[in-house]
């Protein structure tokens, strides 16, 4: 069973429509970049997948339940899917440690002193045990990142949900980042928005190729970038191929 179902997804905000029939389905495990234009509903998209603004039309299945249903409780959702945000989201008054655990605590209702070991466990995952005691202030821009993505792991998701994770990093802080996201694939379900195209080439199981509210072309990242049947798709993936690098960055 796939572990997320998106089914025919419309979205409008006033009278533009942004998104436009979206559909597509995640297996367990498995790795979604989704590349396009700056504007085309990419993060509108997850945002419906989330229900953080649910969709006008159209459903989201996660685990086999319909997510999308107003008497499903969007707390329980919230718990299962994970998102990293492009500008971190930490709470800046909280410590790294404090930002992973709280969530364990207040939504998982985990006993202080467990949801603090189970916090530092994650921060070991992404590198930063040297770091849980510091405020985000104190941490690089990847740094935060990785906290970000340790909180989301905390909560023990069926699926991770990025939105362009290295994009507000300096380059040389954007390879720590990619780095830990490679070494959750296979491990948990991850959506990810991004322009690192050594990301997509070496990681994805699929890319999908989104523009004007729809899915144009989606496949494995070896068709997309040999042999990708339209024009349109071939040409953003040479532009963003230039201005991205096809190597990833910062190894
Ligand atoms: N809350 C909102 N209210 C009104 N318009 C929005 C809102 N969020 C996004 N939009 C518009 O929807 C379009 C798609 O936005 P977005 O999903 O952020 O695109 P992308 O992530 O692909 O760059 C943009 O034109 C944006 O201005
Ligand atoms: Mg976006």
């Amino acid at each position: 069973m796939a572990v997320l179902e998106v089914k025919d997804i419309y979205k409008a905000y006033g009278n533009v429509e942004i998104l436009k029939g979206v559909s597509f389905t995640m297996e367990k495990e498995e790795t979604k970049v989704i590349i396009g234009p700056s504007g085309t509903g990419k993060s509108t998209l997850l945002r419906c997948i989330n229900q953080l603004s649910p969709p006008d039309k159209g459903q989201v299945w996660l685990d086999g339940e319909e997510i999308t249903n107003p008497k499903t409780n969007i707390n329980k959702i919230r718990e299962k899917i994970g998102f990293v945000f492009q500008d971190f989201n930490l709470f800046n008054h909280l410590t790294a440690l404090r930002n992973v655990s709280i969530g364990l605590e207040k939504v998982k209702r985990i006993e202080k002193e467990a949801a603090k070991t189970r916090a530092l466990q994650e921060l070991t995952r992404v590198g930063l045990d040297a770091q849980a005691s510091q405020y985000p202030a104190q941490l690089s821009g990847g740094q935060k990142q990785r906290v970000g993505i340790a909180r989301a792991l905390a909560m023990d998701p069926d699926v991770i949900l990025f939105d362009e994770p290295t994009s507000a990093l300096d380059p040389e802080l954007i390879g720590d980042v990619l780095d830990v996201m490679k070494s959750l694939c296979g491990k948990v379900a991850m959506l990810v928005v991004t322009h690192e195209m050594g990301f997509a080439r070496n990681v994805a199981d699929e890319i999908i190729f989104m523009e004007g509210g729809v899915i144009v072309e989606q496949g494995p990242p070896k068709e997309m970038f040999t042999n990708a049947k339209l024009a349109r798709t071939r040409e953003f993936l040479g532009r963003i191929g230039a201005l991205y690098g096809e190597e990833e960055t910062g190894g």
